[in-house]
């Protein structure tokens, strides 16, 4: 395990590091049964290395681009607007991870794929069984998503716009890894960052998403991991090829020789954007642009709406997750 930030920044950027699954060791801590013995299949892009690797980035780049998310920005708004509309309606207390902040990440990644919003109950339950590691769940959303796919009618959309560069089955697996990471994360995100910036009244909320980000580190130990595939000499140890080795970003995100009092919430830390929370190098988080931008609206939405925001009982964490999240956080205002 690696836990310095110089360290995770060589183990994530140097391509003397595979992301194969199939070469990583199976007793490895994981965020999912490491039980893959073959090579990823056609668009399993995150387990792949360049040049496979990159010619899926290329292709998604394409669609994560500045204008698409321009083009987001006012339906983000929007839709973080019609949520606290329903929170008013429905009155104090109200739970806001199902309220707020599930719903929102979850009809903004339906809009980006083309994937409806009204079979959200179905791909929400599904995506967290498959991160807890549920095969099942695999395969009831590959199935769904296979539909969708087959039957779509061309539009504005992420599926839309690749169907004619990939195979149904790479297009497929795209959208479900999209589909999964696109929300959980920023679900994630939304409730602790609200709960973090409850319990730190004192400062100043108008910019608080990097330090939020570096602070929390969601994706903890055990998702990103890689094997070394010859001899590496890192900072202090040399790691043998066919070693696995994994990165424990929230340590890295909390090093001392980068930032100061590192376990301290400071939102306006100047050295705040050098963490990690998005990974680093060639698998550095394809949403990190679209996930800030959500953040940035979902936290200053919530707080120009309720401006006495508070809790109203005790967050309830998820446990055994390899994310971090809250399963519920009661607010009232
Ligand atoms: C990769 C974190 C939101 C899509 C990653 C990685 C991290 C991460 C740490 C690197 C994993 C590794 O190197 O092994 C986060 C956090 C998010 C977030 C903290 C929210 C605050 C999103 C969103 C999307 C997304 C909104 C999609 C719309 C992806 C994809 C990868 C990835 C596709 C794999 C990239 C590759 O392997 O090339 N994310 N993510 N993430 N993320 Fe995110």
């Amino acid at each position: 395990m690696v836990s310095t930030q110089k360290d995770a920044r060589t183990v994530l950027s140097d391509p003397r590091f595979s992301n194969r699954q199939e070469l990583k060791r199976p007793q490895l801590p994981t965020a999912r049964p490491n039980d893959a013995s073959q090579p990823a299949a056609p668009g399993w892009f995150i387990h792949m290395d360049p040049p496979r690797h990159t010619h899926y980035r290329r292709l998604l780049q394409g669609q994560f681009t500045a204008r698409r998310m321009r083009l987001l920005e006012p339906r983000i708004e929007r839709i973080a607007a019609e949520l606290i509309d329903g929170m008013i309606t429905h009155g104090p207390p109200v739970d806001l991870v199902s309220a707020f902040a599930l719903p929102l990440p979850s009809r903004v990644i339906c809009e980006l794929l083309g994937v409806p919003y009204a079979d959200h109950a179905f791909f929400e339950s599904n995506s967290t069984a498959m991160v807890y590691g549920s095969q099942q769940a695999v395969a009831d959303l590959t199935g769904y998503l296979r539909d969708l796919i087959d039957g779509k009618e061309p539009g504005d959309d992420l599926i839309s716009g690749l169907k004619a560069e990939v195979t149904v089955e790479e297009l497929t697996n795209i959208a479900l890894i999209l589909l999964v990471a696109g929300h959980e994360t920023t679900a994630a995100m939304i409730s602790l960052g609200v709960d973090t910036l409850l319990r730190h009244p004192e400062q100043d909320r108008s910019d608080p998403v990097e330090e939020l980000l570096r602070h929390l580190t969601i994706v903890r130990v055990g998702a990103p991991n890689r094997a070394a595939l010859e001899e590496v000499q890192l900072d202090e140890r040399t790691v043998a090829a066919g070693e696995t080795v994994t990165i424990d970003l929230l340590a890295a995100n909390h090093d001392p020789a980068v930032f100061t009092d590192p376990h301290t919430l400071r939102l306006d830390r100047p050295e705040a954007r050098e963490h990690l929370a998005f990974g680093y190098g060639a698998h550095l988080c394809l949403g990190h642009n679209l996930a800030r931008l959500e953040l940035r609206i979902a936290y200053r939405a919530l707080f120009e709406a309720f401006p006495a925001l508070r809790h109203a009982g005790e967050p309830r964490p998820r446990a055994g997750y390899p994310i971090a999240t809250l399963e519920e956080l009661p607010v009232a205002w």
